[in-house]
């Protein structure tokens, strides 16, 4: 359906509407539209994912749901919307509005989901949470908000995820959300935060649920307080499922002798960059686990205690200050798929334990200057390229053109197998899985095929062994 909501709506089933859901499609408007939506016992509705324009049409009173994200409305959000205290989902995401988010969403004590990202709305966040609060989600980012995160949110114990990135705060990390205990997702990219992260009286298990922590592009100094943040057990692998998606909502309408008549669903959703790309992720698995501190001025070592966080997929620190030797713990993070080190102040050598990492597929700890010894061999680093060690002129062997000098490789780290001519013991169940970088199953398969199919899958290996080593040797530069 394309063009104006047509006027005669207005005046239809103003008693009895209960539920509307005219999303997904071309409407572009309200013809004469009235300020507050006229159907008295209207319980959802749903206008997202069209073109509509002109302002945002006020909630009638007894309103659960109102979707309008994905729009073009324009202008501020009428103060009639405080009439409106029953509504559980508001999601007016992706529209071009302004103006202040309404103080008195924090008298909205049964409010679920409050979804306002992606528009132009400046001041600061309503203080959710001074009166009772039920939200779950709470997604402003992408918007101009100002000034401190109001201390209320400590009282949303409901609260799983926190979404605030790209916005223009005054304030230093929340280290008072750490007793939010269901808190799943904090996410405050780029948003004018500062300064060391307080210290906590209680140095550990705050944020015991957290999973993704993105804190990238701020102006955090002063050392990452790992223990106390990152010391939940959902970070430490323990018990999940691996098979839930995180944080979806059903809404429904419910008629007496009927029941539910209808309903509207919100997944959830969230950007992050992910190996390397700023990624949308419309759905988020229960395992996903992954922290962000790229772009600030962190300082300190990386320490000993990140090889608890088994589920963690992706850890990606670059360009802070950090010092000292990476943690040979790092290899006991065997879920990682994306490891960036990049622009720090690291020395020593890249520890041999990281060899453990088989599902690794971007690496890099380009620019830590200090840097030294030999760059491990086999496995997934047969996989990575040049760029993943620039900057770093201590460091040597493949995929480097620097040879490593006898002392170099020290008697802790012969060379692979995979090396050697020869080799009939080949360390070939991981050349297989770095030769198809990227395909994470390629070790597991390969222990299951190898089951059933030993001597032909083994020949199989080699040959393509063979053929890895010989576009290894024609990308080698000749010294
Ligand atoms: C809607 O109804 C009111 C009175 O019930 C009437 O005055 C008005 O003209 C109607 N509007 C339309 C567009 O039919
Ligand atoms: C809605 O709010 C306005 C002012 O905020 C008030 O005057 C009006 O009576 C309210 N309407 C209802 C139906 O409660
Ligand atoms: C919240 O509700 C209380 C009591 O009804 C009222 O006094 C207060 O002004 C409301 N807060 C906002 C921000 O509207
Ligand atoms: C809390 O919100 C409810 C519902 O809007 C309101 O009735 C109550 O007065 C508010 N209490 C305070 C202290 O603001
Ligand atoms: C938290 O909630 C309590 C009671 O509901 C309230 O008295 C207190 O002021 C709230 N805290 C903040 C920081 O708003
Ligand atoms: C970080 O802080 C420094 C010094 O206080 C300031 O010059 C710089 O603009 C800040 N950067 C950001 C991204 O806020
Ligand atoms: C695992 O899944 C079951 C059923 O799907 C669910 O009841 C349970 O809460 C889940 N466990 C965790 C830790 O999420
Ligand atoms: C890590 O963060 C930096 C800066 O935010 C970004 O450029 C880089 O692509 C990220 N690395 C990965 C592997 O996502
Ligand atoms: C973690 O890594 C360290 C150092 O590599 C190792 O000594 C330790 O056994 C590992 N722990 C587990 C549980 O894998």
């Amino acid at each position: 359906m394309h063009g104006q909501l047509p006027k005669w709506m207005w005046n239809t089933s103003r008693e009895s509407l209960r539920f509307l859901d005219i999303s997904h499609n071309l409407l572009s408007g309200f013809d004469q539209p009235p300020v507050v939506l006229p159907w008295v016992s209207l319980i959802g509705l749903d206008l997202s994912f069209n073109r509509l324009s002109g302002p945002l049409l006020v909630p009638s009173l007894h309103m659960g749901f109102y979707h309008i994200s994905s729009n073009k409305l324009t202008g501020e959000i009428s103060p009639l919307i405080c009439n409106a205290s029953s509504l559980r989902s508001l999601d007016v995401s992706n529209n071009h509005l302004n103006g202040m988010l309404p103080q008195c969403l924090e008298n909205f004590s049964v409010l679920i989901v409050l979804s306002a990202g992606n528009n132009y709305f400046h001041g600061t966040l309503p203080h959710i949470g001074t009166n009772r609060s039920d939200l779950v989600i709470i997604d402003v980012s992408r918007n101009k908000l100002q000034g401190k995160l109001p201390r209320s949110l400590a009282n949303c114990s409901r609260l799983e995820s926190l979404i605030l990135s790209s916005n223009k705060f005054d304030d230093v990390f929340p280290v008072w959300l750490g007793t939010l205990s269901k808190l799943k997702v904090l996410a405050m990219r780029n948003i004018g935060f500062h300064s060391a992260i307080p210290r906590h009286q209680s140095n550990h298990d705050g944020f015991p649920d957290l999973r993704i922590l993105d804190l990238s592009q701020n102006n955090f100094t002063g050392q990452f307080a790992f223990e106390f943040i990152l010391s939940g057990k959902a970070m430490r692998g323990i018990d999940l499922n691996g098979s839930e998606y995180l944080l979806q909502y059903r809404f429904f309408v419910y008629e007496p002798g009927l029941g539910d008549i209808a309903s509207s669903r919100l997944e959830y959703s969230i950007t992050l960059m992910n190996k390397g790309l700023e990624r949308y992720f419309q759905k988020i698995r229960e395992d996903f686990m992954a922290i962000d501190l790229s772009s600030n001025r962190f300082e300190g070592k990386i320490p000993e205690f990140i090889g608890n966080l088994k589920g963690l997929r992706s850890l990606n620190v670059s360009s802070n200050i950090l010092s000292g030797r990476l943690p040979p713990s790092l290899g006991n993070l065997t879920n990682l798929e994306a490891l960036d080190l990049s622009h720090n102040n690291f020395l020593g050598e890249i520890p041999p334990s990281l060899l453990q990492l088989s599902f690794l597929q971007q690496f890099s700890v380009s620019h830590n200057k200090l840097l030294t010894g030999r760059i491990p061999v086999g496995n997934q680093f047969s996989t990575f390229g040049i760029t993943s060690y620039e900057g770093n002129p201590g460091l040597c062997g493949f995929p480097l053109p620097k040879k490593c000098s006898r002392s170099e490789e020290g008697p802790e780290h012969p060379p692979s197998t995979a090396e050697e001519e020869d080799g009939v013991e080949l360390d070939w169940k991981f050349a297989a899985a770095g030769l198809v970088s990227g395909l994470v199953v390629g070790v597991v398969l390969a222990d299951f095929v190898i089951a059933r199919f030993s001597e032909r899958f083994i020949e199989i290996v080699a040959l393509l062994i063979r053929l890895m080593k010989t576009l290894k040797r024609m990308r080698r530069p000749r010294s």
